[in-house]
């Protein structure tokens, strides 16, 4: 009994001599920051949270995600350029803040009225041309991992826009994009470009009359605060290309890169599973504390939006690229007024 206590004790102590306590620990972990800029309970803040809960429990502890939500690390366009040098790992950015980056054929997705609902929209994202433009990012030195859906927009501001000439006069946010800036313009809009983080306070401070955004998002921001009116409009769609600094990816081991694209895949049908849901109780949620009113369009009014803002596929159709708007819209089905 003793003697085997003894020995026990004898070899510890040679080992510890022979692997000092330094070589004996866990090599440190891989670190991803994720960074984002809406809040923890939206499609896209639950989606980082469960990628990070997978990443790390599948590669037992060998990566350590930190995921900084709400815009703590980066706003929108430093986000960027923190990712391309490499300060943060990961991004899910908006797809229409990829021209930021050069690669403008993602504003694609900020065409009016292309999308109907989330089944014409994955025909793209999940099919072979939401690949081809994800390889586009390779020579910016990222690379897209998945797209991850928000929802459709509504429009909100403190007059109630229905008709087309209630725009005029109206400041209206809206994120980098050329076509989002068409879009409004056509409405007879001005448009205002600001980080998202900005946006809550410049439309109680009413340096904005008004933005547009999908219910999650307006609602965790609390715009509905400071929004008389919300127009059920659904007339453009938002989402998220996850993308990776492409230099830190291909540098990873490559059995810890496969765990990780396994846990991205789920991640992804997470999202995409939560966003219509989340975005329905978004504008219950809005609904029932009634800060602000809902109005919805006839079909009449709607087609007179989706005839008017036309002119936003026709302003930037070449600068997307001609030959993928129409491929896109043999997928959707739209068809120009
Ligand atoms: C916005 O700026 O309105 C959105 O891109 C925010 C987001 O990431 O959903």
């Amino acid at each position: 009994m003793n003697l085997n206590r003894n020995c026990i004790c004898l070899i510890s102590v040679v080992a510890t001599m022979a692997f000092p306590m330094n070589l004996m620990a866990a090599p440190a972990p891989i670190v991803i920051k994720f960074s984002h800029v809406v809040d923890r309970h939206t499609p896209k803040g639950q989606a980082a949270d469960y990628f990070k809960k997978l990443a790390e429990e599948r590669t037992k502890g060998r990566v350590k995600v930190v995921v900084y939500p709400d815009s703590q690390l980066y706003k929108d366009k430093e986000e960027m350029e923190a990712l391309q040098l490499g300060a943060v790992q990961m991004l899910a950015s908006s797809l229409s803040k990829f021209a930021l980056l050069g690669v403008k054929e993602f504003e694609v997705f900020d065409l009016p009225f292309l999308f109907d609902n989330y089944q014409e929209l994955h025909k793209v994202t999940q099919g072979p041309i939401g690949a081809r433009l994800l390889a586009r990012l390779e020579q910016k030195g990222i690379h897209g991992l998945a797209y991850w859906d928000n929802g459709f927009k509504v429009m909100s501001a403190n007059k109630p826009l229905k008709a087309i000439q209630d725009f005029k006069g109206q400041k209206l946010r809206i994120q980098s994009s050329k076509v989002l800036d068409s879009q409004m313009r056509a409405l007879g809009a001005t448009p205002q470009i600001m980080a998202f983080s900005d946006v809550y306070q410049a439309l109680q401070t009413g340096i904005v009359n008004g933005t547009e955004n999908p219910p999650s998002n307006l609602h965790t921001q609390k715009m509905h605060e400071v929004q008389k009116y919300i127009t059920l409009s659904d007339h453009g769609y938002l989402g998220y290309a996850v993308i990776v600094n492409k230099k830190f990816w291909a540098g990873l081991p490559a059995d810890i890169r496969a765990i990780l694209e396994s846990a991205m895949k789920d991640a992804t049908k997470y999202a995409n599973d939560i966003a219509k849901r989340d975005n329905d109780e978004a504008l219950a949620a809005v609904k029932k504390s009634g800060k602000s009113q809902f109005i919805t369009l006839t079909a009449q009014e709607r087609a007179q939006w989706k005839k008017t803002m036309d002119k936003a596929h026709k302003d930037n159709m070449g600068r997307i690229g001609t030959e993928l708007v129409k491929e896109i819209y043999k997928e959707t089905g739209y068809s120009p007024d």
